[in-house]
């Protein structure tokens, strides 16, 4: 502003000089047309009416005519040697700050003797004038300006710090532990960068917690599976008139089942050492009979205890590969299932078949079967039919969504066939592993 300023007062007192001289280079041409004392008196009379003022010299300096009484001020100036004048004019005083007047010369020659000098004179009160309006302009521009950027300002830092704010709410509760947080991305620049990743953190650790939640969920699902074998077979065994060998039979499947327990708790506690948030495999070959036997042996009395016959059909030349610990699992969870939803003198069997290179473990009941519109939901986490059956099987709905997803990790896949109160068949399909790959792999 200051800048524009010196500028615009510097071209408008150029301007004045310039308007000055010409008005001063009018006068020669008429001077130098006819000159006469009546043209001189015109020319002074001409100037008495407006803002500036005419003095006319000869050579010598003598005043010829003068518009005004000459003062000291335009004597000051009159009194100035002037070398050689251009015929165009030139500028005498420009100082408008210190000095009376701002003034111009012009030569005139009409014939030999009668030579002089066109003084032009302009008060500079009225120049002061001018530049006084001007500034008042200047200042005025200047306050509109100051007030357009304060207003420009007060908005553009909200607009920065309104997201800001926000983003610092969401960052609290995410220390808080409350991840379910919604930060609004606003804009496409690095603030909104800033918005969108911390979101994307809040919704990968609200993911991070349920997926912890829900394998707690799980791993105390699983422990609880052993645990129930336990605690059953021993109060079978506490029973007086269990014979020697059977007794021993109980206190076998209560040791082997207490082991089992031990190991889900290491794993447990490994995963948590690692940050691991899902059942982990290891596979192996594993023979087929043997193992589904080890597991029929096992909760033959649970079956037996509810009056139901359990029947294992197997070949014994099957192989298959996963992993043993979360097959047994998988077999443990469908048969629980199984064993809480038939009534008694019910026939449950665990059948394997292979077929063209796919081995499929049958579990098949002839229990009160599931309803077909709840057929596609059971794999559902926290998904029970049991609401309306007025049966003492408290479960949690998490004993298929577990199995689904332990039968995925190792590669196979599950599917059920149910026909109401007539039974239901689960099976797990896996590929079948031949004699020459368990050799070689
Ligand atoms: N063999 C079966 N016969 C009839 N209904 C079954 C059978 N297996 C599962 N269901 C139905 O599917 C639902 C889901 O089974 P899931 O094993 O996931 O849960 P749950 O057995 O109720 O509880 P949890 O296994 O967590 O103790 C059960 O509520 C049950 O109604
Ligand atoms: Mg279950």
């Amino acid at each position: 502003m200051i800048y524009l300023h010196n500028k615009v007062i510097h071209s408008r007192i150029n301007q004045e000089l310039e308007s000055l001289k010409a008005r001063g280079n009018s006068h020669r041409d008429v001077l130098e047309i006819t000159y006469s004392d009546s043209t001189l008196k015109h020319i002074g009379l001409m100037e008495y009416h407006t803002d500036t003022d005419v003095v006319i010299t000869n050579t010598r300096g003598d005043i010829l005519i003068s518009s005004a009484k000459v003062n000291g001020g335009m004597n000051k100036i009159l009194a100035k040697n002037i070398p050689q004048v251009p015929r165009k004019g030139m500028v005498l005083q420009s100082s408008w700050k210190d000095e009376r007047y701002i003034a111009t010369v012009t030569p005139f020659i009409s014939d030999k003797e009668k030579k002089g000098y066109v003084y032009m004179f302009k008060d500079t009160r009225d120049v002061e004038d001018l530049i006084a309006q001007l500034n008042r302009h200047f200042l005025f521009a200047t306050a509109l300006l100051l007030l357009f950027m304060l207003i420009t300002i007060y908005f553009l830092s909200k607009a920065l710090t309104r997201p800001l704010i926000s983003m610092k709410e969401a960052t609290t509760k995410l220390s808080k532990g409350n991840f379910s947080v919604a930060v609004p991305v606003r804009s496409h620049d690095e603030l909104g960068e800033l918005a969108q990743s911390i979101q994307s953190l809040a919704n990968e650790l609200n993911y991070l917690k349920k997926e912890r939640n829900e394998f707690l969920a799980s791993i105390s699902h699983e422990l609880r599976t052993p645990l129930t074998y336990i605690k059953g077979y021993a109060d079978i065994t506490r029973r007086k008139d269990l014979d020697a060998s059977e007794r021993t039979r109980y206190l076998e499947i209560i040791h082997d089942e207490s082991e089992r327990l031990n190991r889900l708790l290491d794993e447990l506690f490994n995963m948590a050492r690692m940050d691991v948030n899902t059942f982990t495999i290891s596979k192996e070959i594993v023979q087929l009979f043997s193992f589904l036997q080890n597991i029929h042996e096992k909760v033959l009395p649970a079956f037996a205890n509810e009056r139901i016959q359990l029947n294992l059909e197997c070949k014994d030349d099957l192989f298959i590969d996963i992993d043993p610990s979360r097959f047994e699992q998988v077999i443990l969870n469908l048969l629980d299932n199984a064993l809480k939803y038939s009534n008694e003198y019910t026939v449950t069997t665990i059948k394997a078949t292979e077929c063209n290179g796919w081995i499929s473990i049958s579990i098949i009941d002839q229990g009160v079967g599931i309803p077909p519109e709840d057929v596609p939901h059971i794999f559902d986490r926290l998904y029970r039919v049991e609401k309306s059956r007025a049966r003492d099987t408290g479960g949690f709905g998490l004993g298929l969504s577990i199995v689904k997803q332990l039968v995925e990790i190792q590669g196979g896949t599950i599917s059920v066939k149910s026909n109401l109160e007539q039974g239901t068949c689960f099976t797990i399909t896996f590929k079948e592993k031949t004699n020459e790959d368990s050799s070689s792999g």
